[in-house]
């Protein structure tokens, strides 16, 4: 992380991958490597992050919602996203803080771009607006099959609606993974079926490897 010349902007780390990948301890465990270095980070997820679109979030992954219509989960969650973008993101980024994002655009192009089959385009699109200007620095994305996810998380708590869509849509999930995030700028894809230790360490290596 040392020697970069971007007038003291932050990063923004976003960290991606099929639900039970593990996303929130490498996020702790990141935080805590920077942490160590002297750095000031802010952890967030998606949906969420702030007050209104904590209560968004709690719109969206409501069991009891299981009439809600595509395009309205896709805009939702864009909604969510323009909000954290603006009252936290932005602001973490330009006081020059590490942001680490549980979540963020790819899990909408995966999700509802690809596993509800509404376009990854089309949400792509809907995103840009959301997004405002603002872009990852770097994405994590990672990688396991999918039972294996849905297993842990069985396990961990009762499962949202999203997390109930079933074996078809998880499938879907991670194959749009697979298709989507791998061919995309700026991702890095990690193996998420080793220990949490071996996981951080590949992440660190890439971290620091890339010099960002
Ligand atoms: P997450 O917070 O990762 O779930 P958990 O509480 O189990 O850690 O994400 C909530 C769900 O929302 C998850 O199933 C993925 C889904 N999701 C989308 O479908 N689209 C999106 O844009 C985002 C951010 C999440």
């Amino acid at each position: 992380m040392e020697g970069n010349n971007r007038n003291n902007r932050g990063y923004l780390i976003t960290i991606e991958g099929p639900d039970g990948s593990g996303k929130s301890t490498q996020i702790e465990l990141l935080k805590k490597y920077f942490n160590d270095r002297g750095y000031e980070v802010v952890t967030t997820r998606e949906p969420g992050g702030t007050k209104i679109s904590e209560k968004i979030r709690e719109l969206i992954l409501d069991n009891d919602n299981e009439e809600m219509n595509g395009i309205c989960e896709a805009l939702l969650y864009a909604a969510s996203r323009a909000q954290l973008v603006e009252q936290v993101l932005k602001p973490a980024i330009y006081e020059g803080k590490i942001v680490l994002c549980d979540r963020f655009v790819h899990s909408s192009l995966v999700y509802q771009g690809y596993a509800r089959e509404l376009g990854v385009n089309q949400v792509l699109n809907i995103n840009e607006f959301a997004l405002n200007g603002l872009k990852a620095d770097l994405t994590i994305m990672i990688d396991i099959p999918y039972e294996l996810g849905i297993e842990r998380k069985r396990k961990q708590k009762k499962l949202d609606r999203l997390e109930n869509g079933g074996d078809e849509f998880h499938n879907k999930v991670f194959n749009g993974y697979q298709q989507i995030v791998k061919t995309m700028k700026n991702v890095v894809i990690i193996d998420g079926t080793k220990a949490v230790e071996e996981i951080h360490k590949d992440i660190v290596k890439t971290i620091a490897e890339l010099n960002i």
